[in-house]
């Protein structure tokens, strides 16, 4: 007898079924079966509701440490099983900056502590080999370039290949300028390189990865934010253009169809909300702060898509849970026997208006304010334990990825 019985409407491999029974037992799914099936304890999910993979949002800024007024590790994790994200990948930005093996290692004792999520960390640019072996040899999930390091892309595509540590970059040149960054990065991608280009916002750029792909024995994939798929420039008031002041920006409306398109054809790889919280003060500041928070809205924003029938499901659940938990080479993102029950029910039923006065992130502001959506999160689990069903269930219990990748069943 399982330990829990999900029956209902669910996503199990590319097919939507009405009546599924998924069996979770321990942390892990351990049968799916067509119809009502089984003994034991049931959740029933009622008309309307949906049962799908919990995300897996490899972009994300949690702050804490100096910045912990913006976002902290339990609210920013917190933010993210509300928004049915059950794992996520912390960018090295913090103040101060994860640049080192021990700042790396701080950083883990840290979510250890205080994640409600699970998590995997990326680290700043390092200049050695030395340093990239030892941060791997935590569990860094990749090294991550801002603009200020492009100057010196040779060196670190030299790190990387001696150590074997993926690059995650932010194609802007120092101006601002995303197709020249992009441009250049492509130009020194060598066969063997594992490059993932993060937050990608204009055709151009996106068209360039497409050919490259094609001529380059190298890894190239692509993150795309809901806010470079769903948003453009040209809608934007006085006050929205500062709430939704973000690097790169947001781009035209051109732009962002291309970016969009790129999720059912195969150019964009990954959904990532690049969750970025500030202040509100430096939100409305001369110039504002670049980002907003993303990690309550993303699942629900892109399933919103599917039910209004411009989004295929199993590509968005294929971007935002399956390829992202692959890269961070854990089993989840799927509903399938042996994989983590890292699951979340949506009803999609009700209509409802986002209001960011309800977030669990500090930063209650979003560039998607009164948006109407037809997905909301009812419950989430993570490796089989309720999280949260409205309300947050946990005060912590999030684990380094590193210790669930070996483990199936
Ligand atoms: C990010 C931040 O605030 O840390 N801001 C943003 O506009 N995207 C930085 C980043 O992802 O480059
Ligand atoms: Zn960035
Ligand atoms: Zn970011």
């Amino acid at each position: 007898m399982a330990d829990l019985r999900i029956v209902g409407r669910a996503l199990v491999g590319d097919r939507l079924l009405d009546e599924v029974t998924v069996e979770v037992d321990g942390d892990l799914i351990s049968s799916v079966s067509v119809g009502d099936v089984g003994s034991g304890p049931r959740l029933l999910l009622s008309r309307g509701q949906l049962l799908l993979p919990s995300a897996t949002d490899i972009h994300v800024h949690l702050r804490d440490w100096e910045q912990a007024y913006k976002e902290d590790v339990f609210t920013g994790t917190s933010a993210a099983v509300a928004g049915g994200v059950t794992t996520v990948a912390e960018m090295p930005n913090t103040l101060p900056p994860i640049k080192s093996p021990s700042a790396l290692k701080e950083r883990l004792e840290l979510l250890a502590a205080r994640a409600i999520a699970d998590y995997a960390v990326h680290v700043g640019a390092l200049d050695s080999v030395k340093d990239a072996v030892e941060a791997l040899e935590l569990g860094a999930c990749g090294m991550k370039l801002y603009p200020a390091d492009l100057e010196r892309l040779e060196d670190y595509l030299r790190v990387s290949r001696q150590s074997g540590m993926r690059l995650v970059v932010h194609a802007e040149l120092r101006g601002g300028d995303e197709q020249e960054a992009v441009r250049m990065i492509l130009s020194r991608i060598a066969a063997g390189d594992d490059v993932r280009l993060a937050h990608v916002s204009m055709a151009e750029s996106l068209r360039m990865v497409e050919l490259a792909r094609g001529e380059l024995a190298a890894r190239i994939t692509v993150e795309a934010a809901p806010h470079h798929m769903l948003l453009s420039r040209e809608a934007l008031d006085e006050e929205s253009k500062k709430i939704s002041a973000v690097r790169p920006p947001l781009a035209s409306e051109a732009d962002r169809r291309y970016i969009f398109s790129g999720l059912d054809g195969c150019s964009v790889d990954f959904i990532a909300s690049d969750h970025a919280p500030h202040a509100l003060d430096e939100k409305m500041s001369d110039p504002p702060a670049p980002g907003f928070p993303g990690l309550e809205v993303t699942y629900p924003l892109m399933l919103t898509e599917w039910l209004e029938g411009r989004l295929g499901i199993s590509t968005l659940v294929k971007k935002f849970c399956r390829a992202p938990a692959e890269y961070l080479g854990i089993r989840k993102g799927e509903i399938r026997k042996g994989f983590y029950a890292d699951l979340v029910v949506f009803d999609t039923k009700t209509i409802w208006r986002l209001s960011a006065k309800d977030f669990l992130s500090k930063a209650k502001y979003t560039p998607f304010e009164g948006r109407m959506l037809s997905a909301k999160v009812v419950s989430v689990f993570r490796r089989g334990e309720l999280v949260y069903d409205g309300e947050l269930l946990v005060k912590g219990g999030g684990v380094h990825v590193r210790e669930l990748g070996q483990k199936t069943r």
